[in-house]
Order: C-alpha cells, then sequence, then structure tokens
C-alpha cells in the first residue's frame, strides 16, 4: 500500500495535527508515458497555509479530503518515458505521497553531483531564487545601503541577508530567538540582529541599528514587525514585501498604523511579488546561487527532519520559529 497524507479540514488559527489525515491507496501501476516517482525531500513552506483555505488567490486553494501538494525531489523508480531513466532524480510540484506516478510535464531533473539534492528545495531552489530576485530585482542594493530583514534566520532571509553583503550593504537580521541570532552574526556574516521576540521597543532598537534610516526592508513577516522598520524607513527606500507570515494564521487581519503618508514623506516603493513572477529567469538565478555557493560566497542551512509521517508537524513548526534555514522533511 502507498501511505499519503491528505487535507482534512481548513485549519482555523495556527494548523493542528487533526487538520491532516493519513491514508492508503494501491501501489500505482505504470501506464506508456509514465514514470513512477519514490518520494526523498519534502518541502515544508509558510505559503501552504494560504492554499489550505477555501480563497482566490495567485494559486489554487487545496481540496478537502485530497493530497496536499508541494516541492518535492523524487527519484525515478521505474520509468515508461524515454525522457527519464530508473535512477534519475527530478524536482516537481508533488502531492505528500510515498510514491506517485507522473507523466514527466513539469518535472525537472536535478543533478546531485552539482549541488546536495535538498539545495534544490532551498538554496539553489525555490526560497534561494525568492532571495536572490526579491532582493535585486526590487530591492535594487547599493553598496553602503542599510538592509534589514525579517524572518532572517529561515530558508529566504538567511539567503537575501548573505546576497546583501555581497552587494556590500549593512545587513539587520530580525529573528526570534538569541541563538539565532548569533547564527546570523557568525554563520551568515549579518552586522547586527535584533530578537523581536525579547525586544520591548523594536522602534527604538531598529532605530539604534539603523541610525541613518533603512534604506531596504526585506520583509517575510508583516504585522507589527513591519511597523515597526517602516517607522525607520529612509529617503527613497525599497520595500521587499515578500511574507506576511505573521498574519497566515489570523482570521481577520489585523489594522495597524495606516503607511501611506510614511511612504509619500519618503518616496518610498513598496512592491509585493510572488517568485512565480520571474520563471523565465530561474535558471539564470539557479547558475548564480550556485556559483557563490561553489565559492562559499553564501552558506545556507537546512532543518531535516526524517520520516513520511513528520510532514505535518514539520509544517506546523514553521509557526513556532523551530527550523534554521530551510525546513525539510527526508522521507
Ligand atoms: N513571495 C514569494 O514568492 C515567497 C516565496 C517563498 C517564501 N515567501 C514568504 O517568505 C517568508 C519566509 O519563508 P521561508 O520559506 O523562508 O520560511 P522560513 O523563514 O524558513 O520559516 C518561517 C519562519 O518565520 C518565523 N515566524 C513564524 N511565525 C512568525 C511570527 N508570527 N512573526 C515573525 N516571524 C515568525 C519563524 O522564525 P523566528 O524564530 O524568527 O520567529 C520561522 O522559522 C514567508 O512569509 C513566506 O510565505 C514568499
Amino acid at each position: 500500500m502507498n501511505r499519503m497524507i491528505l487535507l482534512n479540514n481548513r485549519p482555523e488559527g495556527k494548523p493542528q495535527q487533526s487538520d491532516f489525515k493519513f491514508a492508503e491507496e494501491e501501489k500505482p501501476k505504470l501506464k506508456e508515458g509514465e514514470v513512477l516517482l519514490k518520494t526523498k525531500y519534502v518541502s515544508v513552506d509558510p505559503y501552504l497555509r494560504g492554499r489550505m483555505r477555501d480563497q482566490k488567490s495567485y494559486i489554487e486553494p487545496f481540496e478537502l479530503h485530497k493530497p496536499i501538494v508541494s516541492g518535492i525531489i523524487a527519484e525515478v523508480v521505474e520509468s515508461k518515458n524515454p525522457d527519464f531513466k530508473e535512477g534519475d532524480f527530478v524536482n516537481g510540484m508533488l502531492a505528500w505521497k510515498e510514491f506517485q506516478i507522473s507523466t514527466g510535464k513539469n518535472l525537472q531533473k536535478v543533478d546531485a553531483d552539482q549541488a546536495p539534492l535538498s539545495t534544490y528545495l532551498g538554496a539553489v531552489g525555490m526560497t534561494g531564487l525568492t532571495a536572490y530576485f526579491g532582493l535585486t530585482d526590487i530591492g535594487k542594493p547599493k553598496e553602503g545601503d542599510t538592509i534589514v530583514v525579517s524572518g532572517a534566520a529561515g530558508a529566504v532571509g538567511s539567503i537575501v541577508g548573505q546576497i546583501g553583503k555581497i552587494k556590500g550593504c549593512r545587513v539587520i537580521g530580525i529573528a526570534g530567538t538569541d541563538e539565532k541570532i548569533e547564527m546570523l552574526k557568525n554563520d551568515f556574516g549579518f552586522d547586527e540582529g535584533i530578537n523581536y521576540k525579547t525586544t520591548s521597543d523594536m522602534r527604538a532598537a531598529i532605530k539604534k541599528a539603523a541610525p541613518n534610516g533603512v534604506n531596504i526592508y526585506y520583509d517575510n513577516v508583516g504585522g507589527e514587525i513591519s511597523d515597526a522598520v517602516l517607522a525607520n524607513i529612509a529617503r527613497d527606500a525599497r520595500v521587499v514585501v515578500c511574507g506576511a507570515i505573521s498574519l497566515y494564521n489570523d482570521e481577520k487581519t489585523p489594522t495597524g498604523p495606516r503607511v501611506t503618508p510614511i511612504l509619500i514623506k519618503n518616496s518610498v516603493l513598496m512592491q509585493g511579488f510572488t517568485i512565480g513572477n520571474y520563471q523565465d529567469r530561474f535558471g539564470k538565478g539557479m547558475l548564480q546561487l550556485a556559483k557563490w555557493l561553489k565559492e562559499d560566497k553564501i552558506t545556507h542551512k537546512e532543518t531535516i527532519i526524517k520520516g513520511f509521517d513528520k510532514i505535518p508537524q514539520a509544517f506546523i513548526d514553521l509557526f513556532d520559529g523551530k527550523n534554521t534555514g530551510k525546513m525539510i522533511v527526508e522521507v
């Protein structure tokens, strides 16, 4: 039998184990033109929370009682498709199943000799590309700029800060534990870090760390942390609106300070994006990230949890900051 994980309920507030259901199906059989895939690494990502709502968005909501889908690295264990052979590894948006059939459409082959397989989900994959295009295309870093990154110790944030350093910027990271702040400075080369969970006055802390104002704010979290950064924004600053994890579990979006006067007064550009916007440039972005990794100009961390049955908990744990770097489940 083949195990799979279905969306059992649409979560209310923080997702719970009971929102997921383990089920079994007959092991799938191959037809001509198809490949049989064995799941190796599963990416759990904050944006999956949005797909669990029955709401129109840039991507279709998950259907109830159907398998969840996310970025997965899988091994081809049987092939009736001439483009793939047994032993190939592929990256694709695949179901949370131990085995599954694919026609090969929308699968990208990945090469374990070029980069460790799990990094195709992180540093040279979706989250690395998000960091790269969001910062370079929207943030447009210039030497001497001060960058603030929220969610700084996570998959996207840790790469943003390091690219900021490559571009000659001063980088301040915001994260949720003292260990993460130490890691930002010691392992990722950030200039400063602020623990938002132990800092009572975030506005004052950011002002102290960036006395001349924030030229680029790379926002992964939204909410009150972003309110505090925007209160310290510099003239002609760029605000890269990448994520808003602090709001994803809210049933009603809270009202914060109205920011438009700040944007007007300081001629600030604030732009949201989804990584799909850059699809035609993924190849170029991956090459650049792989080159920086090889040259040790960037480093990456992963939190790898072992076991198919741990996938729901690993996803839930993102909302408690249990990961540093990319959260991945190895099956
Ligand atoms: N626009 C796009 O195309 C795109 C693509 C990928 C990701 N994203 C977004 O980018 C953000 C980061 O994604 P990721 O994959 O790199 O995840 P991640 O940062 O590796 O993991 C999530 C982190 O968010 C922090 N967090 C959780 N709840 C929080 C809260 N209430 N307030 C502040 N921080 C909180 C936790 O760290 P702490 O210990 O520091 O709290 C946690 O480790 C997410 O918002 C995601 O949706 C956007």
